[in-house]
Parts: structure tokens; sequence; C-alpha cells
């Protein structure tokens, strides 16, 4: 079943009304709603005494309405007299400071206390609802993050890095201590990388310390996991992650033990002077739907004006439903608003619901209620289709790691850089896989590995593999300069993988931006084509690679910029500048037209298109995110699903229209 619904918190409002929201969310078509997530206190008021009843009663008014439950474990908002009792399960900040309770997020995830009453209350709601046939899964905690510094992380990071090195002699070697006589004599000398060191930490200690945050999360998870899986087998597993606009875990890892990747979509998010910037939702859930190679949920998905202090504007009329079905046009298979009615209390009173303040079920609702009746006729023929794409762009968060300790250039956001590669493939309407270094990538006619900065000789492989077997790699600067303990490497770059691109990087610029620079292609289309770049210039020194562009100022004016090596069967770009939005889509506009990689059609400029493949049957989904109309011409007779009718040739799309087109045979 196509799952739809909403984030319900049956403990905010009196229990007369829980009827009335239950029919309210039925007649809008929900089949699902999340609850509990943040109810630890009202299902353990105290220490060991737990009381499951109201949410029991909760449960079976949905169950009554044919509208299945998933819990989420509370563990994101310990109670007061968890916090009271033990204050130093409250997380310390990187500047040392223990923060105060009152929010959430705020625990240690290492301390054992917390740790001891995590696994109580996940265990006592696992026991207590495992027979429930009304709940069908588990969104484990909530929103992973936030790293603690505190003594006990200390001790858990020393003994994390003993397991990597074995001894500290390794320890010190691979991360070169010997720099200002760092070198350690006992783990326990091993600080952490606090904001009071005054000076930036050595960056290997401050990207272990990020990897082992990392892997604490993933270790809380999996015990919650483990808990779960043996007492509710039936039930699904899942945790709501952030997109790719959160660099804080590595994704891959905390998704590997999930049944599916779920996300919290807030669009409003990813508008910036005045306009919003679909792609940026669109990166999100391709690289969501690339941590499992597989559809993923949408577990909160924007329901009206964001605000905590203040208020967002609100979303216009049709806007809402745009972003739930470009959700699905993405690769979602559940999609679940953010929330029901707007709180009228707590922090979050002006993070608009479907619902008003009042309960009033008004726009916001109806306009959802249309999308609920319309996935009630078409979600099954949606459910679990599949993205197939031919481009892949690869994700690395040991890099991503690696540029939040050292950024490289101030100009330089590896995250934006992604973006805008992901952007110039998005207006072309070609699909994307985001997917990790080690993915395997035979299937994809063009890959690229944007800054991928940390290389092992696993990943070199996989590239190489690729390349050798037909692929096409393509390259950008800081790519291969730091090996994984975060030293950079005694080779030219691109290091290890400066055979397969057949050139080395003899000296790099990294421009300020009052500083131009422009380069000059030489290669078909792309002939005499002069592009503006910035931030970063790699002056290039072929390998038997064919030089590609040149610079066009400066003293390195006539030096190589790009060039093309063949290996294998296969060829690697090395693209040696950062470029602007017009220098990605001129270089990938060539590049996709040399690998004959093509959309379904030709589209106005935000008129998105994506493609889900039913077996072999192909699902067109067609989204105007402009206010206006916008004409389109189609390539065949197709029948659109939403609107029961059969369209070709000439179409006006109305503002914010959907259609999911299938050809007619
Ligand atoms: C100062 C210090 C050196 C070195 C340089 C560059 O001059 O004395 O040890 O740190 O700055 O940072
Ligand atoms: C996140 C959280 C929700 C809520 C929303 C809106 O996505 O998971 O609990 O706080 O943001 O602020």
């Amino acid at each position: 079943m196509f799952r739809f619904g909403v984030d319900y918190y049956p403990e905010q409002w009196p229990e007369e009304r829980w009827e009335v929201d239950a029919q309210l969310m039925s007649d809008a078509g929900f089949n699902v709603v999340r609850l509990a997530e943040f109810a630890w206190v009202k299902m353990e008021p105290q220490e060991g005494v737990f009381d499951f009843n109201w949410l029991d009663r909760a449960i079976e008014i949905f169950n009554q309405k044919g509208i299945s439950v998933i819990l989420g474990t509370p563990t994101a908002s310990p109670p007061p007299w968890l916090a009271h009792k033990t204050p130093e399960i409250l997380r310390v900040r990187e500047d040392g400071q223990r923060v105060a309770y009152g929010a959430r997020r705020k625990n240690c995830p290492n301390h054992p206390i917390y740790r001891e009453r995590s696994r109580s209350i996940t265990n006592t709601m696992a026991e207590h609802f495992a027979g429930n046939t009304t709940v069908i899964g588990w969104q484990i905690d909530n929103e992973f993050g936030d790293r603690c510094y505190c003594d006990i992380c200390r001790k858990e990071f020393q003994t994390w890095l003993q397991q990597r090195y074995g001894t500290l002699d390794e320890l010190n070697t691979r991360w070169g201590t010997v720099f200002w006589s760092h070198t350690y004599s006992d783990w326990e000398q091993i600080s952490l990388p606090l904001s009071t060191l005054g000076a930036p930490p050595n960056p290997s200690l401050a990207l272990d310390f990020r990897r082992f945050m990392s892997d604490t999360y993933i270790a809380f998870q999996q015990e919650q996991i483990e808990i779960l899986r043996s007492k509710c087998p039936p039930h699904f597993i899942t945790h709501n992650l952030m997109g790719f606009g959160y660099g804080g875990l590595d994704y891959f890892d905390l998704a590997k033990p999930l049944d599916f990747v779920s996300w919290d979509n807030y669009p409003i998010g990813f508008w910036h002077e005045g306009k919003y910037t679909p792609s940026s939702a669109a990166l999100s859930h391709s690289a969501m739907h690339g941590l499992k190679d597989k559809n993923f949920w949408v577990m909160e998905q924007q329901a009206g004006p964001s605000g905590w202090q203040t208020v967002s504007f609100t979303p216009r009329p049709g806007v809402l439903r745009l972003w739930a079905y470009q959700s699905i046009a993405h690769g979602a298979d559940g999609v679940v608003f953010f929330r029901w009615r707007t709180a009228r209390f707590g922090a979050e009173q002006y993070w608009h619901g479907l619902l008003e303040h009042d309960g009033r079920a008004g726009r916001r609702y109806n306009e959802i209620k249309q999308m609920g009746a319309e996935l009630i006729r078409v979600g099954n023929q949606i459910l679990g289709a599949e993205t197939k794409s031919k481009v892949a762009i690869i994700q690395s968060y040991h890099s991503r790691f690696a540029f939040q300790v050292q950024g490289n250039s101030d100009e330089f956001s590896y995250e934006k850089h992604l973006a805008q590669i992901y952007s110039a493939l998005w207006k072309r309407n070609i699909g994307v896989d985001v997917v990790s270094s080690t993915a395997t990538l035979f299937k994809y006619d063009l890959v690229i590995a944007p800054a991928l900065h940390v290389l092992t000789d696993e990943i070199a492989a996989n590239l190489l593999d690729y390349v050798r077997s037909g692929g096409t790699l393509v390259v950008t600067p800081r790519t291969g300069v730091k090996d994984i303990a975060n030293v950079v490497v005694n080779q030219p770059l691109p290091g290890l993988l400066a055979d397969v691109c057949g050139v080395v990087v003899e000296e790099y610029d990294a421009i300020t931006p009052d500083l131009t620079q422009a380069i000059t292609f030489d290669v078909d289309e792309l002939a005499g084509q002069s592009l503006p770049v910035q931030t970063w210039c790699d002056i290039l020194l072929p390998q038997g690679a064919e030089v590609i562009a040149h610079y066009a100022q400066d003293y390195y004016a006539g030096k190589p910029a790009a060039t093309r090596n063949q290996f294998g069967q296969g060829q690697a770009i090395y693209l040696g500048a950062l470029g602007t939005d017009a220098f990605y889509e001129s270089v990938l506009g060539w590049l996709l037209s040399q690998k004959g990689i093509k959309s379904s059609f030709e589209a106005p400029a935000d008129v998105e298109i994506t493609v889900r493949w039913q077996g072999d049957k192909r699902l067109l989904f067609v989204l105007n995110h402009h206010s206006e109309t916008q004409d389109l011409t189609l390539d065949a007779l197709y029948f659109d699903l939403l609107s029961g009718r059969t369209v070709t040739g000439l179409v006006t799309l109305a503002p914010r229209e959907v259609l999911i087109l299938t050809v007619v045979k």
C-alpha cells in the first residue's frame, strides 16, 4: 500500500478530540500516522513506571479508521526526571560548556545511564506493542546528530582510537603527531578537538573525532534495532534523516541496518533570494535514495509555514501538494506530513501543521486531501516503481568531514560544489543517483566525483575498475589530496587517481573573488568557449592525457586546465578549476551529448521531469514549479494518471500542476 499520512501528537490534545482528528485524517485519505517520538515522559512518567494506556487508546481509534501506526522511540527528548537525577547525561558543547536541560537532543549519546534508560524504554515499548496489529513499524529516535565533548565521550574516543590504530606508535605515525610535539605516550593523553584549544586541532584527530561521533550514533541506533528486531520481527525499522544538507553523520553507515531510509523534507529551507530552488529538494531525495540504492519515505513533509520564533511565508496554493509529489517523483514510497495540527504550546508553536492552531481544517488540509484522494486511485501504480539513472555523483562523508575540518578556501563548500553539479544535470531533467565512493558503478554511463578529497586504495580501485571497463569519470579539484587519516598524500595530485586521469597537478592557485580567471575549451562543441572559473585552479601537467582546455589569464595563461584520458575501455576527465553554474551547465551538456544521455523530452526551465519504472512501464512525473502556466510539447501520446486524460502534443501546465504520464501503446 502506498503510505500517506501525518505526524500526530495525541498527547498534546484533549482525548475527546482524537476521534475528530482520526476522522479528518481518514477523510483526507491518510492510512498511516507516526506517534510518540517525543512522548517519553507520558510513557514513563517516573523512572521505571510505564503508562501506555493513553497510547493504546489513541492507536485503537486509528485502528477503527483503518489507519496504521509507526511508533517513534522517544529517546531524542529525555524527561526532566532523568536529567535532574543525572545532569551528566546532558551534552557538552565544542566550547566545553554543558548544555542546560530544556530543549531536546540535549543528551550525551555515550552516557551509560542515558543509554540504559534508552534501552529500557525501547524494550518496554517493544514488548508492549509487539502484538498490536495496528503498529507496522518504528522510527528510531529523531534526527540523530550533534557531537558531545564530555569526559565520557573523551574516554570512549580513546577506546575507539585504540581499536582503530592498535598501537600508539601507529596512531602517532598516521596522524603525524611529531608536529608541534604532540607525540602521545599514553592513550589517556589524547584530548578532544575542543574549540578551547585556541587553535585548530590536528586535522587527523579532528576527522577521527567526527568519525567516532558518527559511529557513536550508529551504535546507539543499533542497540534499539536489536531490541526491536528481537521483540517485533514483523515491524519495519527506519530513522528520519535530514537530507543532503546535514553532514554530521555518515548516513551511508547509519542507513545500512535500516529497512529503508526516511527523511524530513522542508523545502522552505531551500528558498534563496526570493526564489525556491527545487533542485535542492531533488538533490536531497537523490542523496537519500542513494544511501541504500532503494526507495525511501519522507517521514516529515512540509505541511505549512515553518517557524519556531518567527514565521516563514506561507506556502502558496498548490505548493505543498507539488512538493509532496516531487518526493514521490524521486522515489518516495511513503509521504508523511509534519505535522497534523499546529501546536498551541511548546517551542514549535509557529511550525505549522495541516490544521490551524484552533483545529480548523482549511486550505492546506483541503489541498492535501485532494492528493489523498488521488493516491487512493493511483498510489498502487506508483508504489515500488524504481528510479533508474545513467548518471551518478559520488558523495563521500570522509571528504565532507575533512572539509569541515579544513575548508581549503573560504569560497569553497563541498556541499555547494556537489549541488552545483547536481543542479546542472537537474536543469536538463537528467536523473542522477548520489552514491557512495564504494558503490558499484558499472551501471552508470557517467560518474562524477566532485572533490573526492579523501581516497583509499579501495575507493581508487573502484573508480579505476569503472573507467577500465568503459565508464566515463569526471574528477574536480581537491580530489585525492588526503589519505584516510587526513594526511596529505606523498605523491602528486590527484594522488591515487593520477594514473587513471593521466595527469598531475603541477601547482594550484586558490583564487580570491577579486582575482578573475577563465578557461577556454578546445574540444567538440565547447571549442572556443571561454568560461569563467573561480575559487580554485589546478595547473595541470599531462602524463598521457589529452588537454581539452587552457587557462586564459595570469602567469599560467595557456597552461592546461582540463584533460581527458583514455584508460582501458573508458575515459577520465579532469576539470582543473571550479566553475560557475554556467561552467557546469556547458561542460556537463557536452558530456551528456557525448554519452547520448537525454531526458525524455525538452521542458521549460523549472518544469521538472523525473522517471520511475514499474517493471518495464515508464511513469513520467511532470512538475511545474512555476506560479504561472508553462507550455510543454510532449513526444508521444500519454495517459495522465492524475487527471485521467489522454494528452499529446502541446500541453499547457497550470501553475504548480503535476502530471503522472504513461505512454499509450
Ligand atoms: C609563525 C610560527 C611558525 C608557523 C608560521 C606559519 O611564524 O612561528 O611556527 O606557524 O607562523 O603559520
Ligand atoms: C524536524 C523534527 C521535527 C520538528 C521539525 C520542525 O524535522 O524532526 O520534530 O522539529 O523539524 O521544526
